[in-house]
């Protein structure tokens, strides 16, 4: 490994960060051996990033530039997705994180989507996919006068071929498949996962219409459609299969939701296509050969005396969509189509980590009225002045060339550099990279267990509690023990009651206050948000449904729920004994 100029050292790099980007980010030679540090790394990726500027502007400070980025980067305030930090200024070169491709209804069309999952997967990159344009199982085939398998049995062929690759080593392959609620398949969609050995390469969703949710809130049948011909294929009563997909999510966290309607309501592009699936965690509604690169904002370094900074978040977010906009460019797409969608469309998906740490900062609690109301306000700003930020773009670069018949070719409108702006990601490695609070969630807790790439364990004790613990002096090893067992620090009289206050966790709130703060998010996001509604091991089916239904009221564009316990190997857990 080259050393580190005293120039390139990184102050804030914690040790669980250091681990991860050696294990997995790092460039190596043919042997495995790691040839770069975290700073190289870093630099690598600023002057790969920052390259582009030139092609719009001859006089470009590339070099002020690369630095601006490379502080971004280094002080945590904004990382890029994984492939970007992985990929840039390296041979693979491909840096998003987020791919829809199309599966049509041919063996050919099915086999290219499969081929081409696998140059997606080995680039670092997930896929998602709408099955609904699949025949349903048993319904005939002309040109062999057979019978065909169904979406089902598709959905195998693409599970393994992702196990197969596995992403090099580096990345596990993701998926996301989609199935419409009208779909004659749609009940052993649902069911599909009930055996949690089957399709783990798979997160799945119901495509739910508004069609289908007035016939749930009207307990009446709807009609199910065979994609081949458009023919009504047969009747289903609709709160009967609500309750099915509430029943599995409740045994296992799947299938997760998405409305399909709000995502076509807020399509940037109608004139190009449908929406009709998003990318494996839900974030990303992309049309079919789409990709889309994501980056977040790390709002933990946004408070500056007790209050948010928002002259340096505006900063931040406007030198973020010079980057997430340059990533197109510098980007190596796995496909043509991929290309050419991409560039046409321009979309880039901006978001937030370290939501948690900077309301425990502030001294707010995750949970009250206050934080949903300074959630709202904290991303209209950075929608705001994304959008604003494109737009500056659009004046100097042209607009996304799809711009004309788009949702911002309006009279006298202002051009715009990307059809989409803002996205809230997951940020499940990103956010420890950063030592930051994942994406909107809460505290998953103060101390816990964390598994990465399936058996790395990694300990983690909040690192703003640990700071405050040792200020106010009550820190000790044994009181973190004790606090990592319990899972949660409300009822633990050695902390302060404020502090305890603060310090909630996602098993401390109930599932309506993480929907309120999803949606809330959603109310200023451009396409949609990641957020798994955490419950107890004892909460009821009943309760699942309450909040799939709170879910579509305060306008989601889609829910995962998690119940604790549910799963047979679970990514987080606390140490808390039953
Ligand atoms: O933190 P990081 O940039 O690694 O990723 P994330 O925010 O947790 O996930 C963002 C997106 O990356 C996901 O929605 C997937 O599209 C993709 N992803 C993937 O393809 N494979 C993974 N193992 C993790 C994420």
């Amino acid at each position: 490994m080259k050393k580190e100029s005293s120039h390139d050292t990184i102050p804030d790099l914690s040790k669980n960060a250091a681990t991860v980007l050696e294990k997995r980010y790092l460039r190596r030679d043919a042997e495995g051996k790691v040839l770069e540090t975290p700073a190289h790394m870093f630099r690598r990726v600023a002057e790969t990033i920052a390259a582009p500027n030139k092609k719009f502007d001859k006089k470009a400070d590339l070099k002020g530039l690369a630095d601006t980025f490379y502080r971004m980067m280094t002080n945590f305030e904004f990382l890029p997705n994984s492939p970007t930090l992985m990929n840039a200024g390296r041979q693979l070169g491909q840096l998003s994180a987020c791919f829809v491709l199309p599966v049509g209804d041919s063996m050919e069309e099915i086999f290219d989507a499969v081929k081409f999952t696998a140059l997606i997967h080995k680039s670092g990159g997930g896929t998602g996919f709408s099955f609904s344009r699949l025949r349903p199982a048993n319904d005939v085939v002309s040109s062999t006068t057979g019978i065909s398998s169904g979406p089902l049995s598709f959905m195998r062929v693409f599970d393994i071929a992702t196990e197969t690759i596995k992403q090099g080593g580096t990345r596990r392959g993701a998926n996301m498949g989609i199935l419409r609620v009208d779909h004659p398949n749609i009940m052993d969609f649902i069911m599909c996962k009930a055996d949690q050995k089957q399709l783990n390469n798979f997160n799945i969703s119901v495509g739910l219409t508004e069609k289908f949710m007035q016939a749930v809130e009207r307990d009446e049948e709807y009609d199910l459609i065979n994609p081949r011909d458009k023919k009504v294929f047969g009747r289903q009563n609709a709160r009967k299969v609500f309750h099915r997909i509430v029943v599995q999510a409740w045994e296992n966290g799947e299938p997760g939701i998405i409305f399909l309607d709000r995502l076509n309501r807020d399509n940037p592009t109608p004139h190009i296509g449908e929406i009709e699936s998003t990318n494996p965690c839900g974030e990303q509604p992309l049309l079919p050969y789409e990709s889309c690169n994501l980056g977040s904002i790390n709002l933990g370094k946004f408070v500056k005396d007790g209050t948010v900074d928002w002259k340096k978040l505006k900063t931040v977010v406007h030198d973020s969509v010079n980057f997430l906009d340059n990533v197109i460019e510098a980007n190596n797409y796995p496909l043509q189509q991929i290309h050419d969608m991409t560039h046409a469309n321009r979309k880039i998906g901006l978001g937030v980590m370290g939501w948690a740490d900077m309301l425990i900062l502030l001294g707010v609690p995750y949970n009250s009225e206050e934080a949903v109301k300074l959630g709202k306000k904290i991303m209209k700003f950075i929608n705001d002045e994304g959008h604003l930020a494109s737009q500056e773009l659009g004046k100097q670069r042209g607009s996304f060339p799809n711009f004309q018949g788009s949702i911002f070719d309006t009279k006298g409108a202002p051009p715009m550099r990307n059809a989409t702006v803002t996205t809230i990601a997951p940020t499940g490695t990103i956010s420890i990279i950063s030592n930051a609070s994942s994406g909107v969630e809460p505290l998953f807790a103060v101390s816990y267990i964390r598994t990465v790439m399936d058996k790395n364990v990694l300990v983690e004790v909040n690192p703003i509690f640990e700071q405050i613990a040792k200020e106010r002096g009550f820190y000790s090893e044994a009181l973190m023990k004790k606090i990592a067992e319990h899972g949660t620090v409300h009822d633990i009289p050695e902390v302060p009651e404020d502090v305890r206050r603060v310090f909630v966790t996602a098993h401390d709130i109930t599932p309506e206050d993480h929907i309120q703060m999803q949606a809330a998010f959603q109310l200023y996001t451009d396409n949609a948000v990641s957020k798994t509604v955490n419950f107890p091991n004892s909460a009821t089916m009943d309760d699942v449904e309450k909040a799939y239904m709170l879910a579509y009221e305060t306008g989601c564009k889609g829910v995962t729920i998690y119940r604790d316990g549910s799963r047979d190997e679970q990514v987080l857990s606390t140490g808390k004994k039953e």
